[in-house]
Parts: C-alpha cells; sequence; structure tokens
C-alpha cells in the first residue's frame, strides 16, 4: 500500500480535501482510514460538543464508528461521482480505487455509501459533478440506478447493507 506521502492535504472546492500526488490504477488500495473506534453514544455526545468530529465519523459497523481525529479520513470530502470507495479488511478502513486517478486529482468518495438505514445525517452537497445529487442521506434512499451499480461494483460495505 502507498505510504501516505502519496497524499496531501490541500484546499480544494469544499474546504480542506485529499490530493493524489501520484497515479493510481483502478482497484489500488490508496491509504488506511486511521482513527478511534467510538459508540454511537459517543458520536451522539460530538453532536453536542464537536459537531464537526461527528459530522468527520466513518460508520464502522452495527453500533460504532471510527472517528479519524486529525488524521487522512478527517479530510475526505464527498463526491457525487467518486473515485475511491471504503473497504474493511480485517477490521481496519481503507480507500481504495474505483477507476484510474491521475495526480493532482482530489480523492473522494460517496458518503451515502457508509450511511446506513439508520443514520439520519444529511449534508447538502457542494461537489459540482454533473449530476449531483444536491441531498446526500442513507444509501438505501440512493436513486436506483445508482444503488445498483454501487451494488455491483460492492461500493457499499456489507455492515451499511445490514442496516436495512
Ligand atoms: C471529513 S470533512 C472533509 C474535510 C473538510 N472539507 C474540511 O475542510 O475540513 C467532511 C465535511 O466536509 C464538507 N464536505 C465534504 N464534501 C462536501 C461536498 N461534496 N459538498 C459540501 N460540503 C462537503 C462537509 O462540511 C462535511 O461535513
Ligand atoms: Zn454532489
Amino acid at each position: 500500500m502507498p505510504a501516505l506521502r502519496f497524499l496531501a492535504v490541500q484546499r480544494v472546492r469544499n474546504g480542506l480535501g485529499i490530493v493524489a500526488l501520484k497515479s493510481f490504477s483502478s482497484g489500488a488500495l490508496i491509504c488506511e482510514i486511521d482513527g478511534d473506534i467510538v459508540t454511537s453514544d459517543e458520536v451522539w455526545s460530538f453532536w453536542k460538543t464537536d459537531p464537526r468530529k461527528a459530522a468527520n465519523c466513518f460508520r464502522y459497523d452495527a453500533d460504532r464508528y471510527l472517528s479519524p481525529q486529525n488524521k487522512i479520513g478527517a479530510f475526505a470530502n464527498h463526491s457525487c461521482n467518486p473515485n475511491v470507495r471504503v473497504v474493511k479488511h480485517t477490521g481496519r478502513l481503507f480507500f481504495k480505487a474505483l477507476k484510474p486517478i491521475a495526480a493532482s486529482t482530489e480523492i473522494a468518495h460517496d458518503y451515502s455509501t457508509l450511511l446506513g438505514a439508520d443514520d439520519s445525517w444529511i449534508m447538502r452537497c457542494n461537489c459540482g459533478e454533473v449530476p449531483c445529487r444536491k441531498k446526500i442521506r442513507s444509501f438505501h434512499e440512493l436513486p436506483t440506478a445508482i444503488l445498483r451499480r454501487y451494488l455491483a461494483i460492492k461500493a457499499i460495505p456489507d455492515f451499511i447493507l445490514a442496516t436495512r
């Protein structure tokens, strides 16, 4: 797996984001999404004390999340035309390329693929892609064609599908 030296946190369209410093081929593992595993109760408490920290959490399983703190995952933006998906392997989360990624391209995943049917978080999207879904919600509210495509390419982890 490439080291974090092949990625940079830079100013992009939506604040800070992760930018590839080299090209990656389709299917390449980009990096581990490192952080602390926290309970859903802890995430609820973050919403009261530090909403940004809560919004940055990645779903990890039925009732736990990964809080990336200030590590690379804290800078992962959403795109309605994502170039990476999140995969879970031996209890660890990784970004994996969905397509070839050129150097200097922002690395972005589709947040809906990690929002379970029991997650109520909604984000107003400004990804600039055509088409952009505008409101980003749980995977089970994805337009049928997108959901079908994501299922075909295994872009939605099993622990998210299991929330339905
Ligand atoms: C994990 S952080 C990503 C880093 C963030 N851009 C920053 O500057 O700190 C997630 C937050 O970035 C913003 N964001 C990410 N993708 C976005 C998008 N497509 N449209 C609008 N805001 C986005 C939202 O505020 C979201 O809660
Ligand atoms: Zn969008």
